[in-house]
This record gives structure tokens, C-alpha cells and sequence, in this order.
């Protein structure tokens, strides 16, 4: 723990439990995220199985590098992150969707849904945040960025698979 990280966050007027428990759950979501994305793209078949599962692969990663950040700023802030897997569904907002119909474009519709929720999860973080506290308003407005294009990315390639032009598809 950061003397002075927890010092300051409690001077800008945030409930430094509340935040952490906020970042915490947060952080379980991206576990969830990354095994999602990971067991996905494993198992994916059918039109395009390939391309959709290099872009799984590269967002599984993605989500673990914010599992990490989140993980450090928890503690920074003198708060423990979720040490049990049995703790990822439970303190989770987004959950898991379960690849059991390997089909591509099944596991993109998911994984849209997944990523929609986790834009919510970090545009409430970052009302709860900004202004107040700089290092974690950073923090999420970068981990905000990559999950808005993961949504993007994934609805491109959701298009592309229906073989339909990105007007006709973008929902
Ligand atoms: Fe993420
Ligand atoms: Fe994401
Ligand atoms: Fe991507």
C-alpha cells in the first residue's frame, strides 16, 4: 500500500473502500474477459473460425494487461485484489458466457455483450473518479479506449462474417 495514494483519494473527498471494491470487481470482470476470450478462441468454428479466433486471442491478452493495472492500483490503494477464482463470478457485474456453441459468429455476438457491459463498468468508474483521483481517472479512461475498440473490432468482424456492409450490420 501507497501511504500517500490512500491519503490522497481520501482528501478528494472518495470512500477509498468504495473505490477499491469498484476497482475489484472490475478487475474479476477481466479474468472472466480473459478466459472468454481465451477458451474461445480455442474452440471456434465455422465461417471465419481463424480471423475470429486471432482477434480473441489478441484481446484475451489485452484483458489480462488490465487485470494487471487494475491489480497494482488496488493495491496501491491498500486494498487486496480477488485472490480466489471462486471470487470472479461472484463479484463480477459482467459475467461469463460459456462457449458452448462454438460457432464464430455466436461467440462474437457474446463477446459483443461482454464487451458492452464493460464499457458501462468503466464509464461508471470513471464518473466515480474523475476529477478526484488523476492515477486511477488514467487508468480507466486507457483500459475505456482499448474496450471501445475491442466492441468495434468485434462488430467489424461480426460484419464481415455476414458478409453484409458495415452500415447494414453496425448494431
Ligand atoms: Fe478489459
Ligand atoms: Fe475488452
Ligand atoms: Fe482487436
Amino acid at each position: 500500500m501507497g501511504m500517500k495514494a490512500k491519503e490522497l483519494v481520501t482528501r478528494a473527498g472518495l470512500d477509498v473502500n468504495a473505490l477499491i471494491s469498484e476497482l475489484n470487481s472490475a478487475y474479476c470482470d477481466e479474468w472472466l474477459a480473459y478466459y472468454q476470450y481465451w477458451i474461445g478462441a480455442k474452440v471456434a468454428e465455422g465461417k471465419m473460425a481463424h480471423l475470429v479466433a486471432n482477434e480473441l486471442t489478441e484481446h484475451a491478452g489485452e484483458e489480462l494487461e488490465h487485470a494487471e493495472k487494475l491489480a497494482k492500483r488496488i493495491i496501491e490503494l491498500g486494498g487486496t485484489p480477488a485472490i480466489s477464482p471462486d471470487l470472479w463470478l461472484k463479484e463480477s457485474t459482467c459475467g461469463f458466457f460459456a462457449p458452448k456453441d462454438p460457432n464464430a459468429l455466436t461467440l462474437l455476438k457474446q463477446n459483443i455483450q461482454s464487451e458492452r457491459c464493460a464499457i458501462e463498468v468503466y464509464d461508471k468508474l470513471l464518473h466515480m473518479v474523475q476529477d478526484k483521483d488523476p492515477v486511477t481517472e488514467h487508468l480507466v479512461r486507457e483500459i475505456l479506449e482499448d474496450e471501445l475498440e475491442h466492441e468495434q473490432d468485434l462488430e467489424d468482424l461480426q460484419c464481415s462474417c455476414l458478409g453484409s456492409d458495415k452500415k447494414g450490420c453496425a448494431k
